[in-house]
């Protein structure tokens, strides 16, 4: 059994990165900025818009952080996010999710500039990935397929089971393991919720991509023998004996299932570092896009 190490990963991308940034410099070019607009006082929300910002630091990316209230109303949201996709200075940004129940997410997804939509959230840019059209991949599913490449775990003609079909990681990962190409060329079933029967589907599936956000879901019994898990599940579970008064907790039940699997990502420091190290590798890509788009004016 081979333990997917994110962690590492990640890191590698990262100085690939900040090699990047340095060209750029020298180069005498603008580095690449990333914003993030946070709504609200969510822990597990602001620890991770707070890494996002220190990526940006580690790889020399410039980064903003607009902090806003829990109570802010959906039309001050939407005036700073088109404040946001008038500034020419940032080349991308996210709004970090969830956004309180007074506001309409899809909403906010819609008005973002899709040039500028670096986590790839909005219609254009997703109807572009399920097209294989160059845009924006959503960072977790990004950082699963560039976690599979650099494994090189084959894809092609197995079956992919994924479980959960959220718009952040689910969906687009059932597309993305069904494109032509590697990773891709897979044979996808999405389940979620009410899928009857789901350990008959697990059980026959070569690699399992899980993102539900219950702890321990998936157990040693509903998998195959070598088969890969990818585990998206970041659950704080609250713990006594734990320094922070909870632990994080992902979707497998790693004891067991790892015992039978091939290839199986910790968590932490599987999914979660990966899904920064490819927001800020969307980030360079809008930089990129946002400097010839001012040349060919
Ligand atoms: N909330 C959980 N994952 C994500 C993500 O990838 N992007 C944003 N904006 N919010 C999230």
């Amino acid at each position: 059994m081979t333990i997917l190490d994110g962690k590492k990963v990640s890191n590698d991308i990262k100085n690939e990165i900040a090699a990047e940034v340095e060209k750029m410099k020298q180069r005498g070019e603008k580095v690449p900025h990333l914003a993030a607009i946070i709504v609200g006082n969510d822990g597990a929300s602001k620890t991770y818009v707070n890494s996002k910002v220190k990526a940006c630091e580690r790889v020399g990316f410039e980064s903003s952080l607009f902090r806003m209230s829990s109570t802010i109303s959906e039309i001050e949201l939407l005036d700073k996010i088109e404040e946001l996709n008038q500034n020419d200075d940032i080349d991308g940004f996210i709004v970090q999710l969830p956004l309180p129940p007074q506001i309409d997410t899809q909403k906010v997804l819609n008005a973002v500039d899709p040039d500028k939509d670096v986590d790839g959230f909005h219609p254009t840019n997703f109807g572009k990935m399920a097209l294989d059209m160059t845009t924006f991949i959503p960072a977790t599913p990004f950082g699963i397929l560039e976690l599979l490449e650099r494994y090189d775990i084959p894809t092609k003609g197995k079956h992919t089971v994924v479980i959960g079909r959220s718009y952040i990681v689910g969906r687009p990962m059932s597309i993305l393991m069904g494109r032509s190409g590697f990773p891709g060329n897979s044979t996808v079933t999405l389940t979620h919720e009410f899928t009857k029967n789901i350990t008959q589907i697990t059980s026959q599936a070569d690699i399992i991509i899980i993102a539900v956000g219950i702890p321990d879901f998936l157990k040693g019994e509903m998998i195959k023998d070598d088969a890969v898990i990818i585990d998206v599940g970041i659950t704080r579970v609250p713990d006594d004996n734990a320094e922070k008064g909870y632990i994080i907790k992902g979707d497998v039940d790693f004891e067991n299932v790892s015992k039978r699997a091939s290839f199986i990502t910790p968590v932490p420091g599987g999914v979660g570092p990966m899904t920064v190290s490819m927001l800020l590798k969307n980030t360079l890509l809008a930089r990129e896009r946002h400097r010839q788009r001012k040349e060919s004016k």
